[in-house]
């Protein structure tokens, strides 16, 4: 009770404070703030942004340069713009601020949503240090179509893995809830809705997603992070069946505000609003504003529409007057909420634990731990005493290896394999590049790598992508290893010794053909700042890999999308078509949902990931076979590390209805734990099912619970599981 006192007393006095604050703005300065400019990248203010604080017209900066140029832009804010309304500063800090963390993707592969809160805490410190309040993170967006650059920057495929890991990354940004805490900034959930689902994979291109697999696939992560007191929205660039998000009332206004309950404000990506007139909804910048502001829009990120037409638009009666009191409240709120009004611009905070040894340490682990480990012929862990060949463009790649949207990183402190290796091992590792970057098609170096695997007892093959071959606008028609790293490969192994591929990349890449190439291979996506000494680790057996995938790895580009969730055909897949004789009459029997020239299976499925022990999961056991839409039941099963290594193992759940009033996915993870077990160790893994996990939602949003047959399947990889089954019954 005595909490509830605390936390209303909080709420009024921060409603407080925003009505008085209103209660001396101008319109003019109440749009102000909803107007976030970019500003500069240097030490200096230009005369222009000062300008603009000093009347009053802006409320956000982002990418407002270094901490002396913020300390400036909030000293004139608080000491001379009007009303004393510090800004709130945003950036991307996406994973690491100057200590770099994995790609989002990577840290996905974790399944520890402890250590990626960690990792989203420890950006966070750092960008505060510096003077930055408002991070443009998590990306939720659900992706399922490895040719989308920024799928780097997502959690993957699965909207429960997203979910759970996505708010994971807003307390690790915000703790609990925006506050004024040393070292919390606040959160974005990004990019509301549907920017994962891109046609053909193109980035900005257009989005047709049923009201079905919106809700139930897109919506989820962002009702996460609503959950878990995210501060801010995004909108994203895409329209969602042909209303662009940026203007899309019943998306910000409908189930944000109304159904969600979504208290903090909602800025438009880059030039999202003014973009919509390319994208051929609005008019012209008056259009755009009177379309955004009246869907709830409260921010506008770079454009200018609110800055020039919205004051006109209310007078002209076009948009409520409200609608602006609200969004600057809804602002205010959190400028207010997170402290910027009593830090009394001291302005950037002084001590730095930027790129300290806990930090770097805590980014090591969360490396280790997105590592997966794809295949290893008992090659893996190297054993002692063996001369080491290190080959390949990303072995030696500190800028690469950091991956997309690592703006601030210090490519100094970048650590790479090679470096790690040679401290590890000393002399006995030989290095040859063999290509100059991964998109290199000279193939003169080649015979260098070749004569020095000649040399070696075993290969070290770092390869994959270039940082700049994913992220924004960075979308691939190919996923394959580009360049000339596939021959690299080939002639390497053509040596006959034995080769760990590692693979450094942004997305998952196609490697069918070279799969058997090689004895080994680790998928280390980009892995930031520790990548080297966190693969040193793992190659030498310190540590066992633990990662599973988040994503789905396709054969080959013509499979996508490919994803494990997926709606089973009426016709389903008929292997023996694969490889069909010429000559063979068409009969309709025979036809099914298959391609004829490759297989239905991906290259890896959805929660894969070896380590260097062996796991028995148990056959699942269930309370009982019976439930009621009130009643939960718990599933347990054992899981026993029975091989000779440390390790951990990520016992993973999925559910399946059978028979539902709209189709069910096949099945659909429901929960995992990540156990780990020393060699001998076993644990009892208890899950709780119930209506949250049997429910899903209709096209309306509305929750559905129907009685009837589903099975539970668990196990460590969503393609090698136990099943049992059980009833929903008593439903009317
Ligand atoms: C991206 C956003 C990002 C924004 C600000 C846009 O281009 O889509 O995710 O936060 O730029 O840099």
């Amino acid at each position: 009770m005595l909490m509830f006192h605390n936390a209303l007393f909080a709420q009024n006095s921060v409603d407080q404070r925003v009505e008085e604050i209103m209660s001396k703005m101008t319109l003019d300065q109440k749009i102000g703030q909803m107007i976030q400019i970019t500003s500069t990248s240097g030490d200096e203010v230009p005369d222009w942004v000062r300008d603009a604080i000093k009347e009053g017209r802006v409320g956000s900066i982002l990418n407002a340069g270094t901490p002396t140029a913020i300390e400036q832009l909030q000293h004139l804010a608080i000491k001379e713009g009007p009303n004393k309304i510090p800004l709130i500063i945003g950036r991307d800090v996406i994973h690491g601020y100057k200590t770099i963390f994995p790609i989002p993707l990577g840290q996905a592969a974790s399944w520890n949503k402890e250590l990626v809160e960690k990792g989203a805490n420890i950006a966070g410190i750092e960008a505060y240090e510096e003077g930055i309040n408002w991070t443009f993170a998590p990306m939720i967006d659900v992706s399922r179509d490895p040719r989308w650059g920024r799928i780097a920057e997502s959690l993957g495929e699965d909207p429960y893995l997203t979910s759970v890991l996505g708010a994971a990354m807003v307390k690790g940004f915000q703790g609990d809830q925006l506050s004024d805490e040393e070292g919390r900034i606040a959160a974005c959930a990004k990019h509301f809705v549907g920017y994962g689902a891109t046609e053909n994979g193109k980035d900005y291109n257009a989005v047709s997603i049923p009201d079905y697999h919106l809700w139930n696939v897109y919506l989820p992560p962002f009702k996460a992070a609503v959950d878990a007191g995210v501060g801010t929205f995004m909108t994203a660039f895409n329209d969602i069946n042909g209303v662009p998000a940026s203007a899309n009332t019943f998306l910000l206004k409908d189930v944000l505000r109304d159904d969600w309950g979504f208290e903090g404000f909602v800025v438009s990506d880059w030039e999202s609003m003014s973009q919509m007139m390319n994208q051929g909804y609005s008019e012209d910048l008056k259009d755009v504003a009177r379309q955004s502001a009246n869907a709830r829009l409260d921010m506008e990120m770079v454009s200018a529409s609110y800055q020039k037409h919205l004051k006109e638009l209310i007078e002209e009666g076009e948009v409520d007057v409200e609608i602006v009191n609200t969004a600057v409240r809804n602002i205010l709120r959190s400028k207010v909420q997170l402290g910027l009004f009593d830090k009394k611009y001291k302005g950037v905070p002084k001590k730095s634990t930027i790129l300290s040894d806990t930090h770097k340490a805590d980014a090591k682990a969360m490396a280790i731990e997105s590592v997966v480990m794809l295949k290893n012929n008992e090659l893996l862990p190297l054993k002692e005493a063996q001369k080491i060949a290190v080959i390949g463009p990303l072995a030696n790649a500190p800028a690469e290896q950091i991956g997309t949207w690592s703006l601030d990183a210090v490519i100094e402190d970048v650590i790479t394999p090679l470096t790690s290796l040679k401290e590890m091992y000393g002399d006995k590792i030989l290095y040859a590049e063999g290509l100059k970057n991964s998109r290199d098609m000279d193939t003169s170096s080649i015979k260098e790598a070749v004569d020095v695997a000649k040399q070696s007892d075993v290969v070290l093959m770092f390869v994959g992508e270039d940082a700049i071959l994913s992220g924004e606008g960075h979308s691939r028609a190919f996923i394959t290893l580009p360049g000339a790293q596939e021959t690299l490969i080939e002639e390497v192994a053509a040596t006959g010794k034995k080769v760990v591929m590692v693979v450094m990349a942004g997305r998952p890449l196609t490697f069918d053909h070279i799969e058997n190439k090689v004895d080994a291979i680790l998928y280390a996506w980009h892995p930031g700042t520790m990548g080297g000494p966190a693969l040193a680790d793992l190659i030498s057996g310190k540590v066992s890999p633990t990662g599973k995938l988040p994503v789905t790895f396709p054969r080959t580009v013509g499979q996508v999308p490919l994803y494990y969730a997926y709606l089973e055909s009426g016709r389903p897949a008929n292997p023996d078509m694969l490889g069909i004789p010429t000559g063979t009459p068409l009969d309709p029997v025979g036809l099914s949902n298959n391609y004829l020239d490759v297989s239905i299976t991906p290259a890896y499925a959805f929660g894969f990931g070896l380590t260097y022990s062996d796991f028995i999961i148990s056959k699942p056991k269930l309370s009982s076979a019976e439930i009621t839409a009130t009643e939960t039941i718990t599933l347990e099963v054992s899981v026993k590390n029975s091989g000779s290594v440390d390790a951990a193992e990520v016992v993973q759940l999925y559910i399946k209805d059978h028979v539902a009033s709209t189709m069910r996915p096949k099945k659909e993870l429901k929960g995992f734990e990540k156990v780990t077990l020393n060699a001998g160790e076993e644990k009892v893994v208890t899950f709780t099912i119930g209506a949250d996990q049997l429910s899903f939602l209709d096209r309306n949003g509305k929750t559905l619970l129907e009685s009837g047959k589903f099975t539970a399947y668990v196990g460590n990889s969503s393609d090698n599981l136990h099943e049992v089954s059980f009833t929903l019954k008593n439903l009317k």
